[in-house]
C-alpha cells in the first residue's frame, strides 16, 4: 500500500468499525458483483429496509460505498478510491465466494438478476416490431450513426461484432465494409426481426445469434470492432460486459459505446425497461480503464433532454 495518502488513526478505525459488522461485510462484497440499488440489497439479505439503510448510511459515511442517485433510484457501489477504498480491497480479497454464506447472497442476487433478464426479454418481445420507430424517437439517429462510421475507421474493416444488435441497424451500416459481421442478442423476437432486415438489404453474410453480453461465447482477441449501440442502459452490470467486449478484442481492436448522456426521462425506466438514466463520462472510462481499454475519444450529440455520448476505447497493441 506504499503511495496511499496519510490519515489519522481515528479515520482508520472508523472504516473498519464501519466494515466490521456482519451484515455490512455481506453488503461490502455483495456490491463487488456491481452496483445495486436498496431494494436489490433489502431482497439478498432478507433483511428490512430500514436496517439495511441504516448499514447502507454508516458504510456511506465511512466512505466505503458511493451513492449515485440516478431519477427515483439511488444505487450503491463500493467506493473506487481514497483510504477507505484502498481498505474494502484488502479486506474483501481473502474472502471466500464459494463460502456458505457468500455463497447464498450471490445465488440470491444471481435470481434477481435473471428476473429483470426476462422481464427485459418479454419487454424486447412486446416491442421487436416497432423497435426501430421506438428507436428514432429519442436521438437525430443519423447524426450518431455518421459518428460511429467516423470513429471505427479502419477498425471496421475487420470483423465486427455488434452486441445487442437488436433488429440489427448497425450490422445493416457496418456489415458492407466488414470482413466479418456478427450481431449477439439475448432476444429471439429481435433476431427474427433483424434476420429480416438482413435478407431485405441484401446483408446475407452478416449472422446473428442469440447471446449474452456478460458470456458472449466467442474466442479471445477475435475481433477488430466491438460495438455496444444504445444497449448498456439495460445492462446490471455494464463494466462486466466491458470486460467481456475486452476479452473478444484484438489487440489494436476498438469499441465504441454509443448510450444516452445522463438524463432524468423516468418513462424510460418505468416503460421501457432501461436500468440506467444514461452515463457519466467518468463512469464509462472508469469501467473501459478497469476492462483494460484505453479511452482514445469522445463526442456527445443532440438533444437537450437526451444527449447522446459516443465513448471511444482501444484495446492496446501488443508489440507495442
Ligand atoms: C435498444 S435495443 C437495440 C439496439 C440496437 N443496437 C440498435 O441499434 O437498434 C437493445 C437490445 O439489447 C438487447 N439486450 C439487452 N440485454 C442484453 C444482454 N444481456 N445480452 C444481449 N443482448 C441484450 C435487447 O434484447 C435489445 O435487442
Amino acid at each position: 500500500m506504499s503511495g496511499i495518502r496519510k490519515v489519522s488513526m481515528d479515520d482508520v478505525l472508523t472504516i473498519l468499525r464501519a466494515a466490521g459488522e456482519a451484515t455490512r461485510l455481506r453488503i461490502l462484497a455483495l456490491l463487488r458483483h456491481g452496483e445495486l440499488t436498496v431494494s436489490e440489497i433489502v431482497q439478498v439479505l432478507d433483511q428490512s429496509q430500514p436496517r439495511v439503510s441504516r448499514h447502507l448510511k454508516l458504510l456511506g459515511e465511512a466512505g466505503l460505498l458511493t451513492r449515485v442517485q440516478e431519477g427515483t433510484l439511488v444505487f450503491y457501489r463500493l467506493s473506487e478510491s481514497g483510504t477507505a477504498a484502498s481498505l474494502l480491497r484488502a479486506m474483501l480479497a481473502p474472502i471466500d465466494e464459494a463460502g456458505a454464506e457468500v455463497a447464498a447472497d450471490l445465488e440470491a442476487l444471481a435470481n434477481i438478476r435473471d428476473e429483470r433478464f426476462a422481464e427485459a426479454q418479454a419487454y424486447f418481445r412486446d416491442n421487436a416490431a416497432r423497435w426501430n420507430e421506438i428507436r428514432s424517437l429519442y436521438v437525430a439517429e443519423a447524426e450518431v450513426e455518421k459518428a460511429l462510421v467516423e470513429m471505427a475507421g479502419e477498425a471496421a474493416t475487420g470483423s465486427v461484432l455488434d452486441i445487442g444488435t437488436g433488429t440489427g441497424r448497425m450490422l445493416e451500416i457496418f456489415a458492407p465494409k466488414a470482413a466479418r459481421a456478427v450481431g449477439i442478442d439475448m432476444s429471439r423476437d429481435m433476431l427474427a426481426v433483424a434476420r429480416g432486415q438482413l435478407a431485405n438489404a441484401g446483408l446475407t453474410d452478416a449472422i446473428v445469434r442469440q447471446g449474452d453480453m456478460y458470456d458472449l461465447q466467442l474466442e479471445d482477441g477475435s475481433r477488430t470492432l466491438v460495438l455496444f449501440h444504445q444497449v448498456l442502459h439495460y445492462a446490471d452490470d455494464p463494466a462486466l460486459a466491458l470486460r467481456e467486449a475486452a476479452r473478444v478484442l484484438a489487440p489494436g481492436g476498438r469499441v465504441l459505446v454509443a448510450d444516452f448522456a445522463p438524463h432524468t426521462e423516468e418513462f424510460l425506466r418505468t416503460e421501457h425497461a432501461h436500468r440506467r438514466l444514461g452515463f457519466a463520462d467518468d463512469d464509462m472510462k472508469a469501467w473501459g480503464a478497469a476492462a483494460g481499454l484505453i479511452p482514445t475519444d469522445i463526442r456527445h450529440l443532440g438533444g437537450a433532454k437526451l444527449g447522446v455520448t459516443i465513448w471511444q476505447f482501444d484495446k492496446p497493441r501488443t508489440d507495442l
